[in-house]
């Protein structure tokens, strides 16, 4: 169990603490992983007592479908450890506060001081807070550990990232710093590691001169959810790709790291994203294809399309899909396209990753040889699959193509949510999971040239594809003529 210590979450009525944070907080502390002495402090602008923030959060819990089932007893239990504190991010005052409220907690943690802060807010007040807490000597580690968790999104191009940057290490060191991206967290990611170096079998077999290429899909049903504020600033190219996306073809494609731990495997991360040629304004035609939702049919029922959403610009430009050509300069993957894909109001919610292997050398059989796939399902239907051509049973040699399945229903357990890995971790101070500066800051060299190309160029042919289904036409071309997007 992590030492003693207070979780400080800054915009703590807000909507990601209360659906996601506040879930995941409650199930570790429930299961005993948060240790005996462990209290948390919301912070925010609304003004509030402790007992309307108690009584908040505890309607948080009952509602999110992300709370455990409570033991008896348990939500009356992890009311007292909460306290709340407002402010205007700006001044002193709140973190004089917040500072006190370490100070309280100080003699129930044995004389520590550690604390976590969660920065769950609008990514304009990161900043602001880090240098609020900075002032105050909040981030000053000789009374406890102090970390920061910074949400994405990470700055909204390469410049403001790295503004961000600088800022956060005006006052932190790097290894107080956590910059989250939940899809780290995801059960089935780190499976991809265990998968690849953790058995003899695939990794002779991953590199160019047996896969022909991989695709990566991130496909939501879901469209804007009431996030137009958000979306309409951010696009599908700094919600999904440069963040979830990326992290799922580095962690794809990198070398074996020589130990595991957070070092070694972020230097193997930032040397695979340093192979990448970035995308530039003068070849986004040919790698990267947007998209724009217009009205569909979703799951039988009509919704309307991106446009039509409240909040939303008549004649908007913002993407809600992309798909990306990415080639990766070396030994390993010379020649081997990488084809990201996702977008929201596709058919369904699916995430996976697919090796598709090369054809065999020789056509022996009749009718045409399939390539073999290797498919990682990191959502919904978590498992790997294997997908290769088999003897068809009868008279002639006829070959079709078959499945090796393996479920994580298997296991039998619960998957947990990535929040709760992740905030153990950092509770726990083990940063492998959070991705590093030089990582954030060369995804995103590799996706600014696109952001440019299209900010600059409103899209004639939004909306290019109905709601409901696999994105614009264009998509087809850029992985075809010989290859095909997997039909999931
Ligand atoms: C978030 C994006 O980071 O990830 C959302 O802001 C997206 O737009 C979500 O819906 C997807 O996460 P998951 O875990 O549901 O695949």
């Amino acid at each position: 169990a992590p030492e003693p210590a207070t979780l400080v979450i800054f915009g703590a009525t807000g909507d990601l603490a209360k659906r996601k944070l506040l879930p995941a907080v409650f199930g570790l502390w429930q299961d005993g992983l948060l240790g005996s002495a462990f209290n948390i402090v919301g912070v925010g602008r609304q003004e509030m007592t402790d007992d309307q923030f108690k009584d908040f959060v505890i309607e948080a819990l009952k509602t999110s479908k992300e709370t455990d089932q409570p033991h008896p007893g348990a939500l009356e239990k992890f009311r007292d450890l909460l306290y709340y504190e407002f402010g205007d991010f700006g001044t002193d005052e709140v973190y004089g506060l917040v500072g006190q409220e370490l100070d309280r907690a100080e003699e129930a943690h044995g004389g520590r001081k550690n604390a976590l802060f969660y920065l769950s807010t609008p990514p304009s007040l990161f900043e602001p807070i880090s240098n609020g807490l900075g002032r105050l000597g909040l981030a000053d580690e000789s009374e406890g550990w102090r970390r920061i968790i910074v949400e994405k999104p990470f700055g909204r191009d390469l410049a403001s990232a790295r503004e961000l940057n600088a800022a956060l290490h005006r006052v932190w060191d790097e290894s107080q710093i956590y910059r989250i991206d939940h899809y780290l967290g995801k059960e089935t990611v780190q499976n991809l590691m265990a998968i690849r170096f953790g058995n003899t079998i695939f990794e002779p077999l991953w590199n160019r001169s047996y896969v022909d290429h991989v695709q990566i899909t991130a496909a939501e049903d879901l469209g804007l959810e009431g996030r137009a504020g958000y979306y309409e600033e951010a696009g599908v190219v700094r919600d999904m790709l440069q963040n979830h996306l990326m992290q799922l073809f580095t962690l794809t494609a990198m070398e074996p790291p020589s130990a595991f731990d957070a070092d070694a495997i972020r230097d193997e991360k930032v040397k695979v994203l340093r192979s990448v040629q970035a995308i530039t304004p003068e070849n986004v035609g040919e790698v990267a294809v947007r998209g724009q939702y217009g009205p569909g049919v979703i799951d039988g029922e009509p919704v309307p399309g991106y446009r039509e959403e409240p909040g939303v610009k008549p004649n908007s430009n913002t993407p809600t899909y992309v798909a990306v050509k990415l080639q990766v300069d070396n030994w390993r993957w010379e020649g081997v396209p990488f084809f990201l894909r996702t977008g929201k109001r596709l058919p369904k919610k699916v995430t996976e990753i697919a090796v598709v292997f090369k054809r065999p050398p020789l056509g022996m059989f009749p009718g045409a040889t399939e390539r073999n796939v290797l498919a990682f399902r990191i959502q919904p239907d978590e498992g790997v699959s294997l997908k290769f051509s088999s003897k068809s049973p009868g008279q002639e040699m006829v070959l079709r193509e078959v499945v090796m399945d393996f479920r994580y229903d298997a296991f039998g357990a619960q998957l947990e949510s990535p929040y709760s890995r992740l905030l153990l971790d950092a509770m726990l101070g083990d940063a492998t999971l959070f991705p590093r500066e030089d990582e954030v800051d060369r995804a995103w060299q590799i996706v600014s040239g696109l952001l440019q190309a299209w900010e600059s160029t409103p899209a004639p042919d939004f909306p290019n594809y109905p709601a409901g289904t696999w994105g614009p036409e264009a998509a087809d071309k850029l992985i075809g003529p010989d290859r095909r997007w997997r039909r999931l």
